[in-house]
């Protein structure tokens, strides 16, 4: 029997449609999974979708392992974290120098690095690889950062760019970067994804709490901005999840959702690697805090007994505003997530293109949309890291922080919650003045710390006579 192209273990939803879309490409695929049963679910799965006669099921280790052309490129997909490492642990015996190992979870990118860097000396080659789209973007075309070694890589290069979306004639998928590059970009990416969200979520606040308009109102207007400047699939998906009704009571869908959201982690990540990296990226930060505090479902209760609710009649913004907010805290937020990008590259010797990631995002994964198109094309003209002074977006900037301004303003007056979209604001004023006021925290610090201070013109390291504060009770 001819060996398999390529191997897949972890036939979870995320897997199985991989495979299914590999074996869709003409590759022959083999695939392990640790309960049988799910194998043979695979197997019917492919049957049906007249796939069969190019996967090959192996429910042996060793067996799968065999069944692979050499060198071996072996795609695991299971949960993150330790059952990654036990997965590696048995394989490794299996393997022969030049074979790689392709992990395709949300992996910590320090993980992926310690495994690159374990691996390397075995002679075995380790992608870590972040793939973007969920089940439907596995099956039928995701967004692939690769991570890891490059010869490896060249080996697997022809099957993960033929699975990959495509925008317009390319794939989306590319090698990023050596080690962790690839799952640090994927973190972004999801960083990137939680800010999108909670700031639509934002603007869908306004709508309902500010201007009083009902889930189909607002999913009219999502589906209206779908076709300008904020074209992207969260916008699209938004218009759909506003305008679903309930089947047992005819009610809009979203309203009977628990305002609670979840997190796997990848948010939290992001956020930690700006902090670690010196790198403000407040609209990932506040997106992560906000969704902390819907979390708290039974203070906020407690709260607003004691507060009063908040949102206090109507507010006057337009929908104009709003959709030119939107695009501005859209803008300040990826001038962060690219920002954070571009300096982990620069400390772990990472060489990412800008341009590279903007344009494998344009389709496949959640965060796809237009206006990647723009900033892939921005970042191939002037690889300036920071977006807001790349000239087309300087333009839109100009034209957009004025609604910015309105909305958020607006959203404090009528106590309309906007951790996202205010911090956004706050972080592209603090970005554009000139003169600051960290003079005061300088003069604080030295006072309380004599950790001393510069003024231009006579040197740094300077201290002041501050007075004496004599505690009153310490008298
Ligand atoms: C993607 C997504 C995906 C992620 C979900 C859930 O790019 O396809 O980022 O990888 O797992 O979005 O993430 P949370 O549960 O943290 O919201």
């Amino acid at each position: 029997m001819s060996k398999a192209d390529i191997g897949l273990i972890g036939l979870g939803v995320m897997g199985a449609n991989l495979a299914l879309n590999i074996a869709e490409k003409g590759y022959t695929v083999a695939v392990n999974n640790r309960s049988v049963a799910k194998i043979e679910d695979f197997m019917v799965a492919a049957r049906q979708q007249g796939l069969d006669g190019r996967t090959l099921p192996e429910a042996d280790l060793t067996a799968f392992v065999r069944s692979l052309r050499t060198p071996r490129s072996i795609i695991i997909m299971v949960k993150a974290g330790k059952p990654v490492d036990d997965m590696i642990a048995q394989l490794l015996p299996l393997l022969d120098k030049g074979d790689a190992i392709i992990e395709c979870g949300n992996s910590l990118s320090s993980d992926t690095q310690r495994r690159f860097d374990a691996l390397r000396p075995e002679g075995i080659g380790y992608l870590g690889v972040g793939v973007s789209g969920g089940a439907e973007g596995a099956r039928h075309g995701p967004s692939i950062m690769v991570g890891g070694s490059k010869e490896e890589w060249h080996n697997a290069e022809p099957v993960l760019k033929a699975i990959a979306a495509d925008f317009e004639g390319e794939s989306c998928c590319a090698w990023l970067g050596e080690g962790g590059a690839g799952h640090f970009v994927k973190t972004i990416h999801n960083g990137i994804e939680y800010g999108d969200m909670q700031m639509i979520a934002e603007i869908y606040g306004v709508m309902r709490d500010g201007l009083g308009m009902d889930a189909a109102a607002s999913a009219a207007v999502f589906k209206r901005w779908n076709a300008g400047p904020l074209n992207s699939y969260l916008i699209e998906i938004t218009g759909l999840v506003l305008e679903a009704t309930d089947g047992e009571t005819g009610r809009p869908l979203v309203e009977l959702i628990l305002d609670k959201a979840g997190q796997k982690g990848t948010g939290v990540w992001s956020a930690i690697a700006a902090q670690e990296l010196g790198v403000p990226a407040t609209a990932i930060e506040g997106a992560v805090a906000a969704r902390a505090i819907s979390a708290r479902k039974d203070e906020r209760i407690a709260a607003e007994r004691i507060y009063g609710k908040p949102g206090r009649g109507s507010i006057a913004v337009t929908i104009d505003d709003l959709e030119k907010a939107l695009l501005a805290g859209k803008i300040v937020s990826y001038t962060q997530g690219f920002s954070v990008i571009a300096r982990a590259a620069e400390q772990n010797g990472w060489g990412l293109h800008l341009a590279t990631i903007a344009r494998i995002w344009r389709a496949g994964c959640i965060i796809r949309s237009r206006f990647l198109d723009q900033m892939a094309t921005a970042f191939a003209s002037d690889a300036s890291t920071n977006l807001l002074m790349v000239p087309d977006f300087v333009q839109v900037m100009k034209d957009c922080h004025p609604a910015l301004r309105r909305v958020v303003a607006a959203g404090a007056m009528g106590e309309l919650p906007l951790i996202c979209l205010s911090s956004a604001l706050s972080y592209f004023d603090g970005s554009r003045q000139a003169q600051g006021t960290a003079n005061l925290i300088q003069g604080q610090r030295d006072f309380f710390g004599a950790h001393g201070f510069e003024i231009e013109g006579r040197g740094s390291d300077l201290h002041g006579r501050w007075p004496a504060i004599i505690d009153a009770a310490a008298e």
